[in-house]
């Protein structure tokens, strides 16, 4: 922001005294809350895990935007909060710096200082830009205030004392967007695609890098219980989709006949622009090819390649 106020100050002093200014900070603030707004309510799904959800409509709307709750994966052995993140000064971020908040995010630490536990997706937003930062803090704090404070419910001592900070990340310059598959990557880290669509590796903590993006990850909750599907170019992946059928997924829900479950956001991906949705189903077809079968309306089985009990896991 400082530099921001060091070019309205040069500003200034070229346009000379008794000219209307118009402050290039305030013009940076309106940008910043536009893309924020963009970002937040299409892909950067803040408000998912840190509010209220209707699961029983489709789409899975947010009910009080950012009033932090009780986040309600039901496979985990514990509950575990996530905060307030309106601008209320006692129970949201009101009294936190940018720099605390930007911490959070992209590396993973809360205000207290402890390392967040990884379903907070700072392994993916440790690679959004600073502008893009920037811009969802400033969005964060034109939401309503909320005057919430979640139930306490924090990670068992523990597995805190397992949790291990990833090396902080200080700067991150405005992504490289030259080509579609390139702007897709950035975005598709953003949306954290990677996060429900890669098996992970319970013993390590850590998502298997084998079967990344090769679906199987058993998400349970008020939304029912489902496996991610395999996103990749393989004959058990999406080899058939084209364009316009990820368009039509992500704007509607359905793949053809079939309804996709309200965890997948596809109720946010739907405010995506059509260009950012063709640059993530180009970046879709760059994936290497993970064999491996998952199919939601088969009924669960056990699968020894991700551990996993899903649709066809027997079939693996
Ligand atoms: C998939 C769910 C999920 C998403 C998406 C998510 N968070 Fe979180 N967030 C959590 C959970 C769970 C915690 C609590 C972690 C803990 O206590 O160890 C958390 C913690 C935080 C904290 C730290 C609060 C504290 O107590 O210090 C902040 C700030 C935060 N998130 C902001 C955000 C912002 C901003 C976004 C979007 C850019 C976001 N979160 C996206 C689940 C999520
Ligand atoms: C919060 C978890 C979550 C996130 C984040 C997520 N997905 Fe999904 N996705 C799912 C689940 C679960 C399914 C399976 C839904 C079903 O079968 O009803 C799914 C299904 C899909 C499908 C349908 C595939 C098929 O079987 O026809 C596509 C395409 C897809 N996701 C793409 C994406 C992309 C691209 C991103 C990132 C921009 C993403 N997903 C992020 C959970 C997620």
């Amino acid at each position: 922001m400082r530099k921001f106020i060091v070019y309205a100050g040069v500003a200034a002093a070229l346009a000379g005294c008794g000219t209307p200014q118009r402050s290039s900070e305030q013009e940076m603030t309106k940008a910043r809350l536009e893309r924020g707004r963009y970002l937040v309510e299409s892909l950067v799904d803040c408000l998912a895990c840190h509010s209220d959800v209707d699961w029983k409509t489709r789409g899975a709307p947010v009910v009080r935007a950012g009033s932090g709750g009780i986040f309600p994966e039901e496979s985990l052995p514990f509950k575990i909060a996530t905060h307030n993140l309106t601008p209320d000064e006692e129970a949201g971020l009101g009294k936190w710096t940018d720099e605390e908040i930007g911490r959070a995010i992209r590396n993973g630490i809360g205000r207290d200082g402890r390392v967040l536990f990884p379903i907070m997706p700072y392994m993916y937003y440790r690679s959004m830009s600073d502008e893009d930062l920037a811009s969802v803090i400033a969005y964060l704090r034109s939401l309503p205030p909320v005057r919430n404070t979640p139930p306490e419910a924090r990670v068992p001592e523990p597995v805190q004392k397992m949790l291990q900070a990833p090396p902080p990340v200080t700067s991150v310059p405005a992504p490289d967007l030259s080509t579609p598959e390139k702007r897709g990557e950035y975005l598709a880290a953003l949306g954290t695609c990677g996060d429900c669509h890669t098996p992970i590796d319970l013993k390590a903590m850590r998502p298997r890098a084998d079967l990344a993006f090769g679906g199987g990850f058993v998400l349970k909750g008020p939304w029912g219980t489902v496996a991610s599907s395999n996103l990749t170019p393989d004959p058990s992946g999406i080899p058939y989709y084209d364009e316009a059928l990820f368009l039509t997924a992500m704007r509607t829900g359905h793949v053809k006949a079939r309804a996709l479950n309200s965890i997948m956001p596809w109720g946010r991906y739907r405010n995506l622009t059509d260009e950012d949705l063709k640059a993530i189903f180009a970046w879709l077809k760059t994936l290497k090819p993970v064999q491996h079968r998952v199919d939601n309306e088969e009924p669960p089985t056990p699968c020894k390649l991700c551990g996993n009990a899903h649709g066809l896991g027997a079939q693996n």
